[in-house]
């Protein structure tokens, strides 16, 4: 009992999403402010410390690690963290959610640090949209990546796209056939309110998952999935196809009811819920009491208490989260 993170809801926090840099090569429009300030360097985590908050929830019990970023691979020494992490035996899963912008030279060093999952953001496969999500002209780059991660041999690789209506709502059948082709899975992803994305400006753009489907069900038969990650998407199988397509549909399904994670930020800030503000700072604890494992995870079960019970981002809400996505790395 002791042993394990449970939050007042009776949910077992399983899965730690870890951000280990707030930087990023690109500034997509729903993530980033194109001025963005970062963090200072001594105010992020050193991988000495990301390391102590990942042993931290392990010997928590937690069994899946995702690496967030910002972009998580323009972190100096990531595969060295990876590597340590990719040894720890009691972890079922160690994925990362990246922009693809580094793939084509570290795939095969991240498929050898011993990375099982990886989710790669793409919103369009026309370079002027591209451009326009991003704020950066790097869809080549981004589709080489994606080639050189399915060379590398991942167990599974997703495509993640948040939807915007008149942005790239009619690409969606595109974005399944490029899936379906390359035996990728992919998420549509209602876009949520954080950072510079006001809750008002996301009401004119969203275009809910049911509409999606519809859509991608024009030209692909889809079938109910038991696939899980134990995360917000639902999946749906491609008839005929090894891909799974997964909605993430915060304004329309609230999916807080089964939540197994929490994040933890570059600057070490555990954040128990990615719809609210509230957040609890590890780095001052650790830098008080470096090498003091025991007291972070007494730390981690005292801060379960807290975690919110749900998020409300749904349609009609006027919940605006002030931290960018790019904090959290979603
Ligand atoms: P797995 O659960 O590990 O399969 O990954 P995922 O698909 O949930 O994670 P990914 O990093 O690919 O993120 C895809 C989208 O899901 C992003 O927009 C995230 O912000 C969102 N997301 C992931 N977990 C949560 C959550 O607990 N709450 C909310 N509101 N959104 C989430
Ligand atoms: N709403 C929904 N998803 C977002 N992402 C980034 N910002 C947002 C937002 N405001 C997604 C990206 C990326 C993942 C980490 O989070 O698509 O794949
Ligand atoms: Fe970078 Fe990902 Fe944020 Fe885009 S969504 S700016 S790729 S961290």
């Amino acid at each position: 009992q002791d042993n394990h993170l449970l939050d007042p809801f009776g949910r077992r926090i399983s899965y730690l999403r870890l951000s280990v840099t707030d930087r990023c090569d690109f500034r997509c429009t729903y993530c980033m402010s194109e001025d963005m300030v970062f963090a200072p360097r001594a105010q992020i985590l050193s991988l000495e410390e990301l390391y102590a908050v990942a042993d931290a929830f392990i010997g928590l019990g937690v069994k899946r690690i995702r690496i967030t970023g910002g972009e998580p691979l323009v972190r100096k020494g990531l595969s060295s963290l990876l590597m340590r992490l990719g040894a720890r035996q009691e972890l079922e899963d160690l994925a990362i959610t990246s922009n693809g912008s580094q793939l084509g030279h570290m795939a095969a060093d991240l498929r050898k640090a011993g990375v099982t999952r990886l989710n790669i953001s793409l919103d369009s496969l026309q370079r002027e949209r591209f451009a326009a999500f991003t704020r950066r002209d790097r869809l080549d780059q981004v589709l080489a990546g994606i080639d050189a991660a399915r060379a590398a041999g991942f167990r599974r690789i997703k495509l993640n796209t948040v939807v915007q209506k008149g942005r790239n709502d009619d690409e969606v059948q595109d974005l399944v056939a490029f899936a379906v082709e390359r035996g990728l899975d992919i998420s549509f992803i209602e876009e949520m309110p954080l950072g510079s994305v006001s809750s008002h400006e996301r009401k004119v753009t969203l275009c809910t998952s049911e509409e999606v489907r519809e859509r991608v069900e024009q030209r692909f038969q889809l079938l109910p999935s038991s696939y899980r990650t134990g995360g917000p998407s639902r999946y749906y199988q491609v008839v005929g196809s090894e891909t799974q397509v997964g909605f993430i549909s915060p304004h329309s399904r609230n999916f807080c009811g089964d939540c197994n994670r929490v994040r933890v930020t570059a600057e070490g800030k555990l954040v128990l819920c990615l719809g609210h503000e509230g957040a609890l700072d590890l780095k001052a604890l650790i830098r008080r009491h470096p090498g003091d494992g025991e007291r972070l995870r007494v730390a981690l079960i005292d801060a379960l208490r807290l975690k919110p019970e749900r998020h409300h981002f749904e349609a009609d809400s006027q919940v605006q989260v002030v931290r960018f996505m790019s904090m959290t790395g979603g």
